[in-house]
């Protein structure tokens, strides 16, 4: 069948961001972000994380815990001075896990279970007479009261356990390792994925003051050195994934629509992993409503929502074959689609890259918005620390996001580099731990 070009033009149309929009949501960013951390309603709360900058030279052994996914994982890390750190230890579990049986990441569990399964995997990692400290990774929208008190402000990603929205996660921990026998255990810190990255990177890299997760979430967090804003310097978490002042397409508004939590998070909804296969499904349907692509071969293939996931949206990109083998690959074995065409398949992976597109030149807007909030120090570089699936393995992803900055920009002397920091948010457990030690 012949696919029309007109849907991927309107397409291409909606979903642009070109270098005078990236500069205004860059400046409304900029915006929103100084609202915040006047402690004015807006969408970005500005989370302090009451630590700083680490100096390197943090030395000794720490536990790790870092949550903020399906999987959660106790570490042992050995920080050894002079930037260079060790893992010496690892335990990865799933919070879910249909065939066993449990999901704890839902509404049917409550904090109580969720954190005595988490303290119970602690307690196999933290074995033996010795003492630990700990550092606790906490991905979400927390406000930190002090360095092992955060009380949850509302879940975020597909979390929606019970009893814990309003509570201290940090005692919710603690009660959970005395009631499982584990007392050799003691909260130093509980920290953002996003500033645990930062200190990671940090560790190693002076010139890193920025961080980002660009992975199932996204958000961002940056080291705040305005004494107008704060006695000391100290890490910020922006929680940008809740940055609202974006237009956004009918595709969007389907999107956040269905979403778990309507209204909230939209830049996260339009940038990070757990929302780009379902954007591309949404803009799917209504290509295929249009007669656009996949005629009567659809069947019910793209029907159930978040069917399509990152995952495949990584497959289609990466497909560098002629015929685009790959890409009929997935459709038959996971969409039971046969007999696809050339252009349809080509037409899939344009939907792909553009929406993957619009996502790295969001952010690299909201990265600029940070930036310019900062200021520019003359001829310093500048390191961006990120972590996250997205931008470690969709195809282009660094490349979009490059060109963005490279784009954006001005009077900045020495560039802007982006540095993957794999693990950062549990080495920063680590180091957050050690640094509330000092
Ligand atoms: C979500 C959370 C945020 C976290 C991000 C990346 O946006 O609200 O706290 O940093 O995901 O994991």
């Amino acid at each position: 069948m012949t696919v029309g070009c007109g849907g991927l033009q309107e397409l291409k149309r909606e979903l642009e961001v070109d270098p005078d929009e990236m500069k205004r949501i860059a400046a409304s960013f900029q915006r929103e972000m100084e609202l915040g951390l006047e402690g004015r309603s807006g969408s970005l709360p500005m989370l302090s994380s009451h630590v700083g900058s680490p100096t390197g030279d943090e030395r000794g052994d720490y536990l790790a815990l870092d949550f903020g996914g399906t999987n959660v994982r106790v570490l042992l890390v050995e920080l050894r001075g002079e930037g260079v750190y060790r893992e010496k230890q690892r335990l990865s579990v799933p919070l879910k896990d249909s065939k066993a049986g449990y999901d704890l990441t839902c509404c049917v569990a409550d904090g109580g279970q969720l954190f005595d399964f988490i303290a119970e995997k602690i307690g196999l990692v933290a074995t033996g007479e010795i003492s630990y400290r700990l550092g606790y990774t906490f991905s979400f929208p927390c406000c930190l009261l002090e360095p092992g008190k955060a009380v949850l402000l509302r879940w975020t990603k597909e979390f929606s356990t019970r009893d814990v929205v309003g509570r201290d996660v940090g005692e919710l921990l603690q009660n959970a390792l005395r009631r499982n026998g584990i007392n050799n255990v003691q909260l130093g810190a509980i920290l953002n994925d996003t500033v645990g990255t930062l200190l990671a990177a940090a560790y190693q890299d002076k010139n890193c003051d920025i961080a980002s997760i660009l992975g199932t979430g996204h958000n961002t967090s940056y080291l705040e050195k305005n004494k107008h804003w704060c006695e000391r310097p100290v890490i910020i978490n922006i929680e940008a994934g809740n940055f609202d002042k974006l237009k956004g397409s009918r595709y969007d508004r389907i999107l956040d629509e269905n979403s778990e939590n309507p209204g909230r998070q939209l830049l996260e909804k339009m940038v990070s992993g757990r929302y780009l296969g379902e954007l591309v499904r949404i803009v799917l349907i209504s290509f295929y409503q249009e007669g656009l692509i996949f005629g009567g071969n659809w069947g019910e293939a793209f029907a159930a929502k978040d069917i399509f996931t990152a995952k495949h949206i990584c497959r289609i990109l990466g497909d560098e074959s002629r015929g685009l083998k790959v890409i009929d690959e997935v459709l038959h074995k996971d969409f039971s689609l046969i007999d696809t065409d050339l252009e349809e398949r080509r037409l899939l992976r344009d939907i792909c890259g553009l929406v993957v597109e619009r996502s790295a030149k969001l952010a690299a807007a909201t990265y600029h918005g940070v930036i310019c909030h900062q200021g520019f120090p003359c001829g310093t570089e500048r390191t961006i620390a990120v972590d996250g699936s997205l931008f470690e393995k969709i195809p282009f992803f660094p490349v979009f996001l490059d060109a963005a900055l490279e784009k954006l920009r001005e009077n900045e002397g020495a560039p802007t580099r982006m540095r993957l920091v794999k693990d950062g948010s549990g080495i920063g457990a680590a180091v957050a731990a050690a640094l509330a030690k000092n």
